[in-house]
């Protein structure tokens, strides 16, 4: 029997958020439904309202949630109801040529939902990344459930559904950085923020933390910067250099997805440093590098999607150095909000006031 409740769904171009009944139907073969307790507010689903992603309109807007398993399709065994589940968005198959080198973080036919989501009137919904979770249940695939530890807080866990992850994951996984290594990260945002406590966990001896805006610099501070630039009135790949004894960074991490910072990231490390894109461009975005820099510095020029995470290894095990007072993944939390107030956080994240308002639910 499908179920009825409430979702937050983009209905067309830049029109405002609502909220409308949302039809869930029961899991089928390889899928889950999941009572929804926490869902994030990110950029990416104010791309979706924008119609920046694609024209799929109406979108079941919500992609960084955690809660509790409903019921599962008959031949899933990895989760089961009760269970307490982080949403990925990237399930992967296993049986894909990256699967099966054993890259499964490439995985390139990752796995959603068969069945639709719809509004009362049958009208199908996309659903945000392949989740749709500012809804009280979402249907997704079983592979997007990844089970966690529940003794944490569904709204700290939920951020690990993306922005947080890929931030962690950009400096742990992607710039693979290690114990004694010099880090800058460029732009401090919830991505960045979480690329310096990523940093910071991996044994980081030095953390520089550039971005425009003061109130960004300081709560970089507090996630583990040691030293903070501000790049509108100090240039940030001088005094990059200048920090770390005239070399440049070993790994940085541009956070925020423009040209103009990422020449900044590719001049700010050493030799033989590496580059991490984490930031995501739009599709007019071009950079020119004179050639020889490229060849010349040496060293590795990467992006990183999704934190190159693998779900089923790095959210419980994120979650445990949590709970035991490692990770601060609470410090990303600014405010729990209500089901109704989503488009006033589009508002306060386009203004820069927050790291990221959960819905609580
Ligand atoms: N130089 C330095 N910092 C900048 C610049 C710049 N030219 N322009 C913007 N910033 C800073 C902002 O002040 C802000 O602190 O970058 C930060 C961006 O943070 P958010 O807007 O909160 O975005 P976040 O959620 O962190 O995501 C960052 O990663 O996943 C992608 O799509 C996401 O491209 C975005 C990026
Ligand atoms: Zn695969
Ligand atoms: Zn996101």
């Amino acid at each position: 029997m499908a179920q009825e409740v409430r979702g937050v769904i983009a209905p067309g171009k830049d029109e405002p958020v609502r909220i409308e009944t949302i039809v869930v139907p029961d899991p089928g073969p390889g899928e889950a439904v999941v009572r929804v307790q926490a869902c994030g507010v990110c950029h990416t689903d104010l791309h979706y309202k924008q119609g920046g992603i694609n024209d799929d309109f109406p979108f079941l807007l919500g992609h960084e949630a955690a809660g509790v398993v409903e019921s599962v399709g008959d031949d899933v065994t990895d989760v089961q109801p009760g269970d307490f589940v982080i949403l990925n968005w990237r399930a992967v198959c296993g049986h894909c040529r990256a699967c099966l080198r054993g890259r499964p973080w490439y995985c390139f036919d990752t796995h959603n939902a068969t069945q639709k989501m719809t509004l009362t009137d049958g009208t199908e919904l996309s659903p945000a990344l392949g989740i749709g979770a500012f809804a009280e249940k979402t249907l997704v695939a079983a592979g997007q459930c990844t089970k966690v530890d529940p003794a944490v807080a569904p709204e700290v866990a939920g951020l690990l559904g993306c922005g947080v992850m890929a931030g962690i994951g950009a400096a742990i996984n992607t710039g693979n950085v290690g114990r004694g290594d010099s880090v800058a990260v460029i732009g401090c945002g919830g991505v960045g923020d979480a690329a310096i406590a990523g940093s910071r966990l991996a044994g980081a001896a030095k953390i520089i933390a550039v971005d425009i805006d003061d109130r960004k610099l300081e709560t970089a501070r507090s996630m583990g910067a040691t030293h903070t630039v501000n790049s509108r009135t100090t240039d940030p790949v001088e005094a990059i250099r200048d920090l770390t004894g005239g070399f440049g960074a070993d790994v940085v991490i541009e956070a925020v997805g423009r040209p103009e910072t990422y020449k900044q990231a590719f001049y700010a490390r050493d030799l033989a440093g590496t580059v991490v894109l984490v930031g995501v461009p739009t599709p007019d975005m071009k950079i020119e590098l004179p050639l020889l820099d490229v060849f010349g510095r040496g060293g590795a020029l990467k992006s990183s999607w999704y934190g190159d995470c693998l779900p089923s290894r790095d959210f419980p095990m994120l979650i445990d150095l949590h709970l035991q007072g490692r990770l601060d993944l609470g410090a990303f939390v600014t405010e729990t909000i209500a089901l109704d107030e989503v488009e006033k956080a589009f508002e306060r994240m386009h203004r820069g006031d927050v790291l990221r308002s959960v819905v609580v639910l």
